[in-house]
């Protein structure tokens, strides 16, 4: 549990900038139960024509676009983090965001933002995760969940679901394979996450000791 009061709902916000998948996915789950004790108390795109921002407008999610375009990181992170704040939000979830947050996010959300990547990381980090496996060769690879820290897609690593590359794959079906494996990792590593069963040592997120 998150929030400072046991019965108190864990405000999540989700972190977007196009399709929304993993956004609808983690709003399934909260819907359902998956994620208990939550809600998504909102959800922002540094993007106005991200196609996510109308999905979670029908979902009945408040959406808040806070567009990059022209401005530094950091004066962007800041309008964001406020925003956040306003919300209360407790976890932040990164879900398609597609700019690299500098370590003033990193520090006011420390160990409460998750990224998704569509690769067994530390394999194929950055951009193109998926075409670098399968033009790597690799024969199977996957999806992962991580806490998000300075570095690029190099957090700690919170959930991994792997599948097979076929011979016949192309970027397009491998990516929807991996798709559907996101969606059930992000919502299962969210419901983690909220109920603290874990302890993070050094990079190993790992069951409590008892
Ligand atoms: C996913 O493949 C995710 O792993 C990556 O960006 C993509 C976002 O897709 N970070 P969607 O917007 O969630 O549909």
């Amino acid at each position: 549990m998150m929030s400072d009061e046991a019965n108190e709902t864990n405000r999540l916000a989700v972190l977007i900038s196009g399709r929304g998948s993993n956004m609808l996915a983690l709003a399934r789950a909260v819907r359902e139960g998956a994620i208990p004790n939550a809600q998504i108390a909102v959800v922002v795109s540094d993007r106005a024509s991200a196609p996510g921002l109308k999905l979670a407008a029908e979902q009945g999610i408040a959406t808040l676009v806070v567009e990059r375009r022209g401005r530094a990181r950091e004066e962007h992170e800041r309008e964001i983090i406020a925003a956040l704040r306003a919300r209360r939000v407790d976890l932040v979830c990164l879900a398609g965001y597609m700019r690299l947050l500098s370590p003033v996010f990193v520090e006011a959300y420390r160990w409460r933002t998750l990224n998704i990547h569509p690769s067994l990381l530390p394999a194929f980090p950055g951009l193109d995760a998926q075409r670098q496996a399968l033009e790597h060769g690799v024969k199977w690879t996957g999806c992962t969940v991580h806490f998000v820290d300075e570095t690029l897609d190099g957090g700690p690593i919170i959930e991994q679901r792997v599948v097979p590359v076929l011979d016949s794959d192309t970027v397009e079906t491998l990516a929807a394979r991996i798709l559907a494996e996101e969606h059930k990792a992000y919502p299962a590593a969210v419901a983690r996450v909220l109920r603290g069963d874990f302890q993070v040592i050094g990079r190993r997120v790992v069951a409590k000791s008892r």
